[in-house]
């Protein structure tokens, strides 16, 4: 099973909801969507499942166009952020639902029923109403439901959203250990970027209606094309490069082969690659800097640096250390930073 989704346009009145989508997905990959709020997650995830309708573009599977075919027909199993159970059916009664739609004989259907509550380990609570289950055991039981039908593709509209973080964090594994060895193709909508790095096989940012990037978690960490990427995925400093190529007021060498004749305007660096140093064991050609800040998060320190000679109105750096006690740092303490090049990102061109 190959999903791919071409040119893809939708548009509610005067907005355009999504914006020319091209996207493959392939077998067996659990793929989330993120983004924040209004960028066109579910709208996309709705055109797919053919709950809505594109205006232009075309949705394929195997190759075949999905525009005649009608979302019951479609075979797409799919969970809804809550509430999505039938609140007077018990837990049996809703994951069998999708197998009577498809006419299936009653013996059959307890088996799978069975089965489903077997996988999700419910299998003690087949007789309980929704209002009688947790959030988290709701939420496993619209999964059962979707999954029952044997779909060809799994759509989840985030599923955890609505629990609490302790639950969300014990699903997450759950859904992603399941989805692995039914090796069920997936997309899930979140807009919790933990959430994407810990389940996704691949990532795609989303931006007002526009696929941003496409990566594993480490190709979107490492090597983010533009800075919303950047700061969505982790956190980043955002360096403005001077119309000289400065940074932070020291010409810097930045990697020759990625420039390609063309100039940098932003460049970024995470807060761990900053290389940070007490001043009397500065290496040569070290910045000079002072303490902003010191915040003590247990198993890493963040240091908030003014570096000396940065032009006026650029952001301090913030370093991350991990084991570092800043136990006597105060406000002032003179540190000596570097900025390795080849930690250096690109982030907008002039
Ligand atoms: N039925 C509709 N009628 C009009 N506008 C809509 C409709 N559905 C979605 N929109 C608009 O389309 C844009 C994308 O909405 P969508 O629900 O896809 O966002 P989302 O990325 O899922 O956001 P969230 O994270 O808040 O769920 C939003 O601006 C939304 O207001
Ligand atoms: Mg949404």
């Amino acid at each position: 099973m190959t999903l791919a989704i071409r040119g893809v346009v939708k548009r509610f009145g005067a907005l355009t909801a999504l914006d020319a989508v091209d996207l493959d997905i392939e077998q067996g990959e659990l793929v989330c969507f993120l983004g924040p709020s209004g960028c066109g997650k579910t709208t996309l995830l709705r055109v797919i499942a053919g709950l809505e309708t594109a205006d232009a573009g075309a949705v394929l599977l195997d190759g075949a166009d999905l525009i005649a075919t009608p979302a019951r027909l479609r075979n797409f199993g799919v969970v809804f952020q809550s509430y999505s159970l039938f609140p007077n059916r018990d837990a049996g009664e809703n994951i069998a639902y999708g197998l009577e739609c498809r006419r299936w004989a009653k013996d059959r259907i307890r088996a799978r029923v069975a089965e489903m509550l077997q996988l999700i380990g419910l299998a003690d609570h087949a007789g309980k109403l929704p209002s009688q289950l947790s959030g988290g055991q709701q939420q496993r039981v619209a999964l059962a439901r979707a999954l029952a039908v044997d779909p060809a593709l799994l759509l989840l509209d985030e599923p955890l959203s609505a629990l609490d973080a302790k639950v969300r964090e014990g699903l997450r594994f759950e859904i992603r250990a399941l989805q692995q060895r039914l090796g069920i193709t997936t997309i899930m909508v979140t807009h919790d970027q933990e959430e994407a790095l810990t389940m996704a096989d691949r990532i795609v940012v989303m931006r007002a209606g526009r696929i941003e990037q496409v990566g594993t978690a480490a190709e979107l960490y490492d090597h983010p094309e533009t800075r919303f990427v950047a700061e969505f995925v982790g956190r980043i400093n955002v360096l403005p490069v001077a119309p000289d190529g400065g940074v932070c007021g020291r010409l810097m060498a930045l990697p020759e082969g990625r420039l390609a004749g063309r100039r940098p305007a932003l460049v970024g660096i995470r807060p761990e690659a900053v290389r940070v140093h007490a001043p009397e064991a500065a290496p040569a050609g070290a910045l000079g800097a002072q303490l902003e800040q010191a915040i003590f998060l247990g198993n890493l320190t963040q240091l908030v640096l003014r570096v000396e000679g940065a032009p006026e109105g650029d952001p301090p750096l913030l370093a991350e250390l991990h084991g570092l006690r800043p136990d006597g740092f105060a406000p002032g303490a003179p540190f000596a930073v570097e900025l390795p090049p080849a930690a250096l990102r690109v982030l907008e061109w002039r």
